[in-house]
C-alpha cells in the first residue's frame, strides 16, 4: 500500500509512521510527505529519503485555489491512501470527494467528543477526567467521518494542553500505525467502513 502523509507541524505522528514503515514486514510504504506550510516534520521525511512537496496556503488566493494545487500534487503521486497527520487545514470538499474514503485523519480526542482544531484544549476546558485519540475517515465535515479506531486517554490533575497532548500523541501514533497496517492487509475495508449504515 502506498501512502502520502500530509502535515503542518512537528510531524511526530509522521515520524512514528515512517519508523514503522521502515520495517520490511510493514505492509505500507510512505511515498511522499506534503505540507501546507514549512513544516518541521519534513526533516523526518528527509531522514528517510522520502520526497516532500510544499503547497503553501499563504501563496494562494483562497482555499479552493490551494486545494486545486494540493489535489494536483496528490494526483501526481497517486498514493493508495492519504493520511492527514497533524494537517491543520480543512480540505476543500471536492478534494475530499475525490479521495474519500481513501483519506484518513488522526485527531487528539475521543470523537465525536471535541472535534475541531482545539480538541485537546477543549477537553481540558470541559473539566472531564478522560479524553482520547481517534483515527477517522475524512468526510466533508470537520472530524465527522466514520471512526476507524479510538482509545481513551486519562486527563490528570495539573495537566496543561501540552502535557495532555504529549500523553495523547503516543496513543494516536499506535492507533494510526495499526489502522494503516490493517488497511494495507485488507483487514480494514475503508469502503465498507464508510458505507452509510442502513
Ligand atoms: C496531532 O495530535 C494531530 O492529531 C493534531 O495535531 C497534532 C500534530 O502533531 N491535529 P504532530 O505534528 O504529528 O507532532
Amino acid at each position: 500500500l502506498t501512502v502520502a502523509v500530509l502535515i503542518s507541524g512537528t510531524g511526530s505522528n509522521l515520524r512514528a509512521l515512517l519508523d514503522a514503515a521502515a520495517h520490511e514486514d510493514y505492509p505500507a510504504r510512505i511515498v511522499v510527505v506534503g505540507a501546507d506550510r514549512e513544516a518541521d516534520g519534513f526533516a523526518h521525511a528527509e531522514a528517510h529519503g522520502i520526497p516532500t512537496f510544499l503547497v503553501p496556503f499563504r501563496n494562494f488566493a483562497d482555499r479552493e485555489d490551494w486545494g486545486r494545487e494540493l489535489a494536483d500534487q496528490l494526483r501526481t503521486w497517486s498514493p493508495d491512501l492519504v493520511v492527514l497527520s497533524g494537517l491543520m487545514r480543512l480540505l476543500p470538499a471536492d478534494l475530499v470527494a475525490e479521495w474519500s474514503p481513501r483519506i484518513i485523519n488522526t485527531h487528539p480526542a475521543f470523537l465525536p467528543e471535541f472535534p475541531g482544531a482545539h480538541g485537546v484544549r477543549d477537553a481540558l476546558a470541559a473539566g472531564v477526567d478522560r479524553t482520547g485519540a481517534s483515527v477517522i475517515v475524512v468526510d466533508a465535515g470537520v472530524d465527522s467521518g466514520p471512526i476507524l479506531a479510538q482509545d481513551r486517554v486519562p486527563i490528570r490533575v495539573g495537566d496543561d494542553e501540552h502535557a495532555l497532548h504529549d500523553r495523547i500523541k503516543p496513543v494516536e501514533r499506535r492507533l494510526l500505525i495499526d489502522v494503516v497496517r490493517r488497511i494495507a492487509t485488507g483487514e480494514l475495508d475503508l469502503a465498507a467502513a464508510s458505507a452509510p449504515s442502513r
